[in-house]
């Protein structure tokens, strides 16, 4: 060996100080052993190879065992014996597996015995040995290693030398053996992984009787509630529901809808427009209303068309309790050959009354959109006084200012100018259209006097209606 064998220096000298440094320092040494067992295979120098590693009082064992095992830190101790150990093992079973039954001078069928015996001793104390899955695998390869495991070397060395009288023996032996180092690591697997679980579980220490950690479920928020029951009303009578863009040309938002560039309707509607890049084709805004989708859907589909249009519209309101700057819509829209004023009063009727509950009255007045004509305003007797305009203290009711009435929303017949823009035959089609707040809904059947509410995200609030 060369004079700076790590053997010949004590572990402190060579820095190591953990279990981790020192499998390096034996993992050097198997190397150092493949070679020479090349070497003895090559030569057939077998005696000499064991004294070398383990025969001599100046055998790498010796020198381990004093300048490693015998100085090392007490923590480092065992690991020092136990990779020793195995090391000497592998020595005494490869230079075993490796040489000819002749070399070994193994002539009888009971030293053929012998010769498995002593390795099944070996390869059982070892298999004890192993506490985890690493030191298994280790085992594993070293036995059943398809190109150098100790029973390849067995069937290269022995069985393929052995003498015809032999042969039988060697081969029922070889069997025993395989099978038995076969079963033997598959049992331990077993095992560790049982054991492992169960540390796992200490480790853990999970206590199944304890309660859960309990999640706080969220819920829709109101608006959304309100939504959804307006949805299931005009499910109920044929309507679907489409949705659009809440970014819109002024086209959509505006002239399509009969509301050319200079109408004055534009004041009370002008809203957020986007920052364009310069050379941008047209202008993007906000969308005022829903009313664009009633555009967007004519365009795509030929009548009838009956759908409610959910969604968000943006004003350049002044934030109070009756304003925001966003707020939330349902459009409505029937087109079809034969839909008359009588039909739009009729769904209008039914869709209040499911909503607010069959004692509320409905009334409309004269109002002006320029996509609607005739354009009503339509309103519902007052949920909080009855009707009657009188506070339940007495007084007038703050609700409707003592009128009795609330305003709901604004509606109409489809005006015959829109349907030019959308390539329906005005002569031939007829129907009503209709606009209403969600938040101004949800404010009257929840009695809820500040609108700003719902977009405080306040939980105190949104847990009032779970
Ligand atoms: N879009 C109108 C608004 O926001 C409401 C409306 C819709 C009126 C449909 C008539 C028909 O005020």
């Amino acid at each position: 060996m060369l004079s700076e064998d790590p053997t010949k220096r004590t572990l402190a000298d060579l820095g190591v100080t953990d279990a981790i440094q020192l499998a390096f320092r034996f993992t050097e040494l198997r190397a150092q052993l493949q070679r020479d067992l090349k070497r003895a295979k090559e030569s057939g120098e077998w005696d000499m190879l064991r004294e070398t590693w383990i025969g001599s009082p100046d055998s790498v064992k010796s020198r381990i065992t004093t300048n490693w095992l015998r100085t090392a830190p007490p923590g480092l101790q065992p690991a020092v014996a136990r990779d020793l150990e195995n090391l000497i093992n592998e020595v005494f079973i490869l230079s075993t597996v490796m040489r000819s039954l002749d070399q070994l001078g193994t002539a009888q069928a009971d030293q053929v015995a012998a010769q498995f015996l002593k390795l099944q001793q070996v390869f059982d104390t070892e298999i004890e040995e192993c506490v985890d899955e690493i030191d298994l695998g280790v085992s594993r390869t070293f036995w059943l290693g398809r190109s150098s495991g100790v029973l390849t070397h067995i069937t290269d060395s022995w069985l393929k030398t052995a003498s015809p009288q032999l042969k039988r023996v060697v081969g029922a032996e070889f069997n025993k053996l395989k099978t038995h180092v076969e079963s033997k690591i598959e049992e331990r697997r077993t095992a560790i992984e049982a054991g492992a679980e169960e540390a796992s579980l200490a480790r853990e220490g999970v206590d199944l009787s304890l309660p859960g950690v309990i999640r706080p479920v969220g819920s829709h928020h109101l608006i959304r509630q309100v939504l959804q029951e307006v949805e299931d009303i005009f499910f109920s009578i044929g309507f679907s529901v489409v949705e659009g863009p809440e970014i819109e040309t002024p086209y959509y938002n505006f002239e399509a809808l009969n509301i050319p560039e200079f109408h004055p309707v534009r004041d009370d509607m002008d809203t957020f427009y986007l920052q364009l890049p310069k050379g941008a084709p047209e202008p993007l805004l906000l969308r005022t209303h829903t009313s664009p989708m009633q555009i967007r859907t004519m365009e795509k589909r030929q009548p009838p068309v009956r759908v409610i249009v959910p969604g968000k519209v943006y004003r350049r309101d002044n934030p109070d309790a009756t304003h925001s700057f966003i707020f939330h819509q349902v459009e409505g829209l029937a087109v079809d050959t034969d839909i008359t004023f009588c039909d739009f009063t009729g769904t209008i009727e039914y869709f209040v009354k499911q909503f607010f509950g069959p004692g509320v009255k409905t009334r409309f007045r004269p109002s002006y959109f320029p996509f609607t004509e005739p354009s009503v305003e339509f309103d519902v007797s007052c949920i909080f006084c009855g009707g009657s305009g009188t506070a339940a203290g007495g007084g007038n009711c703050s609700k409707c200012k003592g009128a009795g009435w609330i305003e709901l929303f604004g509606a109409g017949m489809v005006d015959p100018a829109v349907y030019g823009f959308v390539n329906y035959d005005a002569k031939k089609v007829s129907g009503f259209a209709f606009g209403m707040g969600i938040d101004r809904l949800a404010m009257l059947k929840y009695g809820i006097d500040d609108i700003q509410v719902f977009f405080q995200n306040d939980v105190r609030f949104l847990r009032q209606f779970p």
